[in-house]
């Protein structure tokens, strides 16, 4: 478990075994959506699911949510089975891209809605909407129409909506697409800190690997139908499993590289026609691919014991400046830190490139994609 999880009384455990799902369409065709889907959440974690569109992100949280038949697999909370349960027997707090309140309701009538169709008592209502409005700063706005608030707070109705009937487990599919890109950094800063005080077992949907990275205590990211790899933001970015996972949470330098030879704990890898040294125990297979990431290259005067290339566009970023450096047929994308004491070079000079060696990834090479 991850060591900021918070675990309270009643947070749950998720477990799900082996999810299979397909659609059937009138074609006769069939399309496996997700298929032998593994995962397990801790109590109190927050794990996203992270891939690209149509990778089967939104399949697993509806069949979570008892809103798919699953064709395989199990759903464990603390080690019971749900998977039989109908949809409001589950407790689970589902929130929506679109956070699908209902217009004609005040913010009070949307929070109260699960509770009054369960014909909760008047009094037990009334408290239990004013807490999870005070959960999510809403406490003020009440008797407003979702038409009256703006983007991030109906976000936030929808938020209290979900927590209302104190859920087992929190789902969110893609919360924030909706709102602009200020508001979204906001936002999911405030959905941390919620989630974290409630302490409430969530599973999170996106494709964005920013919200990803920033809200996650692990991400799973996923790739047609299955997990390729669970950890934590830091070893999805920094040991990532395959080049797919690398590619997808940030930009990369994919280099194959030869194993010369070893000694004394340290490896000889031969790249675009130069040696680096690695920890031996860094090697998976004697062709490997080496994962850089642009802001572990740097920029140096070009010398004959390392790479050099030739500086064929810069992009000033803001934040950082990013090069693009053709060495041979290989292009190597490099990042700096755009702060004046950076060295900057001018397109079509010549610069020498290093590897922090800290930060070189290794891959068994499997041959071209
Ligand atoms: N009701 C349905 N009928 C047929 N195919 C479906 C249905 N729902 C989803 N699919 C297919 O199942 C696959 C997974 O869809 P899903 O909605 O789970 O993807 P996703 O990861 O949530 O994508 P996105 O990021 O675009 O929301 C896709 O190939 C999709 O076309
Ligand atoms: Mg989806």
């Amino acid at each position: 478990m991850t060591k900021n999880t918070i675990k309270t009384a009643s947070a749950k455990a998720l477990t799900v075994l082996g999810l299979n799902k397909s659609f059937h369409l009138t074609t006769g065709r069939s399309v496996p959506a997700v298929r032998d889907f593994n995962l397990n959440l801790a109590p109190g974690e927050l794990v996203t699911l992270l891939g690209p569109s149509g990778c089967g992100k939104t399949t697993v949280l509806r069949a979570l949510a008892g809103l798919e038949e699953l064709d395989e697999g199990e759903i464990l909370l603390d080690g019971y089975s749900i998977a039989n349960l109908p949809p409001h027997r589950r407790r689970m707090g589902f929130v929506f891209q679109n956070y699908a309140l209902f217009p004609h309701m005040t913010v009070l009538e949307n929070v109260a809605y699960s509770l009054r169709i369960r014909r909760s008592p008047d009094a037990e209502v009334r408290a239990k909407v004013a807490s999870a409005l005070l959960a999510v700063g809403l406490e003020n706005l009440g008797p407003r129409l979702p038409g009256q608030l703006s983007g991030g707070q109906q976000q936030r109705v929808a938020v209290a909506r979900a927590l209302v009937m104190k859920p087992d487990l929190l789902l969110f599919d893609e919360p924030l697409s909706s709102l602009d890109t200020k508001l979204r950094v906001q936002v999911r800063a405030e959905l941390r800190r919620l989630q974290k005080s409630l302490g409430t077992t969530t599973l999170y949907v996106t494709h964005d690997q920013d919200e990803a990275m920033s809200l996650s205590d692990r991400i799973a990211v996923m790739r047609a139908g299955k997990v390729e790899q669970v950890g934590t933001p830091e070893e999805i970015y920094a040991r990532p499993a395959s080049l797919f996972v690398a590619e997808f949470v940030g930009k990369v330098n994919a280099l194959p590289g030869r194993v010369e030879g070893s000694s004394n704990g340290r490896s000889t890898v031969e790249i675009l026609g130069h040696r680096i040294q690695v920890p031996t125990d860094r090697i998976p297979a004697a062709q490997v691919l080496v994962l850089v990431r642009p802001e572990a290259v740097r920029l140096c005067p070009p010398s004959a014991d390392r790479p050099a290339g030739r500086v064929e566009e810069t992009e000033y970023l803001g934040d950082r400046i990013e090069y693009r450096i053709r060495v041979g047929t290989t292009l190597i994308v490099a990042a700096q830190s755009a702060l004046g004491g950076a060295s900057r070079v001018a397109e079509s000079d010549t610069v020498g490139l290093e590897f922090v060696e800290d930060a070189i990834h290794l891959l068994p090479f499997v041959g071209p994609a």
